[in-house]
């Protein structure tokens, strides 16, 4: 028998849980899964890598949601939420995880490569959309760590530049080499056909570093508190103004509270989907 070219991508490896493609789409069968394929992975850094998967041709989604993805762990699948990173037009799903060297699914997901399978889940959720905020005109994202990856589909959904005339994401990391897709939304979103001229003079891009030396340095709580970030970006005032100004907020749950706290103080209210507010928020998943 000849040996099929694709069958080193047919199976997952040793420290995925080795299973046949066979074995894996009986799985998700059983499990009302789809299995898609591994067709990009890039590292940020020892704790950080995104990847994509060719996107299930009936999976729909509204930018900002997030999924179950995972692994075959013995006989059943192990899940994590995670949010989709990559705008829902998109025709790849991509992924912004953290590597854990403990943690049940990143212990492993973090050795992905191209040609692998992941199990997803059928039904995308999630508080982060649109549609959860009423009208208005700036929308905020603020993110700490891995909570930038719903913000970055939502930065590219056409229905974002329609309803706000301005877009401010907002990314909060330990170290700098933290700031994944700093590139891409400090330069290749500009140079993008489309984006950039979208995005002319309507969109700003803000990270802050809270260990190491950053010339905006710290917790974007407390630089907002001082009133830094308002001088930085140039609002007019140092608040958030509840009858303009919406806030999507995606990060630790410390953070989260955090946040929801000083967004409160400043007169917002928590949207939901069936209940649209002036901000909403989601905790960044571990996975
Ligand atoms: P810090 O370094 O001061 O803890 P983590 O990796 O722990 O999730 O943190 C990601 C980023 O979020 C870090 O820069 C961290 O700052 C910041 N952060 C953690 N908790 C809060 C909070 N309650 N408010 C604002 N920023 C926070």
């Amino acid at each position: 028998m000849t040996e099929n070219p694709q069958s080193k991508h047919t199976e997952l490896p040793q420290s995925l849980g080795s299973a046949t493609l066979p074995e894996l789409e009986a799985m998700a069968e059983a499990k009302n899964l789809f299995l898609q394929k591994v067709i990009w992975v890039h590292h940020w850094t020892h704790g950080l890598f995104s990847f994509r998967v060719e996107r299930p041709r009936s999976l729909r989604f509204r930018s900002g949601e997030f999924v179950m993805i995972g692994l075959k762990d013995g006989d059943k699948p192990l899940l994590r939420a995670y949010s989709i990173a990559s705008p829902s037009w998109e025709e790849h799903l991509e992924f912004f995880s953290v590597k854990v060297r403990e943690g049940p699914l990143t212990s492993r997901l973090q050795h992905l490569e191209v040609g692998n399978y992941i199990f997803i889940s059928k039904k995308p959720v999630g508080t982060l959309i649109l549609d959860a905020l009423k009208p208005g005109k700036r929308l905020f994202m603020v993110a700490t760590g891995t909570g930038l990856a719903p913000f970055l589909s939502v930065l590219r959904d056409p229905e974002t530049h329609e309803k706000f005339d301005e877009i401010i994401i907002t990314h909060t990391v330990r170290e700098q080499e933290e700031l994944a897709y700093r590139d891409f939304l400090e330069t290749e979103i500009h140079d993008d056909e489309i984006f950039g001229e979208l995005l002319k003079d309507r969109f700003t891009y803000y990270p802050t570093v809270t260990r190491g030396e950053f010339e905006t340095k710290g917790r974007i709580t407390n630089r907002i508190r001082s009133g830094d970030f308002a001088e930085d970006i140039k609002l007019a005032d140092n608040r958030f103004n509840p009858e303009t100004d919406r806030v999507m907020v995606c990060g630790s749950m410390a953070f989260n509270k955090e946040m929801a706290g000083l967004l409160q103080e400043h007169g917002l209210v928590e949207g939901h989907n069936n209940n649209p507010g002036t901000y909403v928020l989601e905790r960044a998943f571990v996975g």
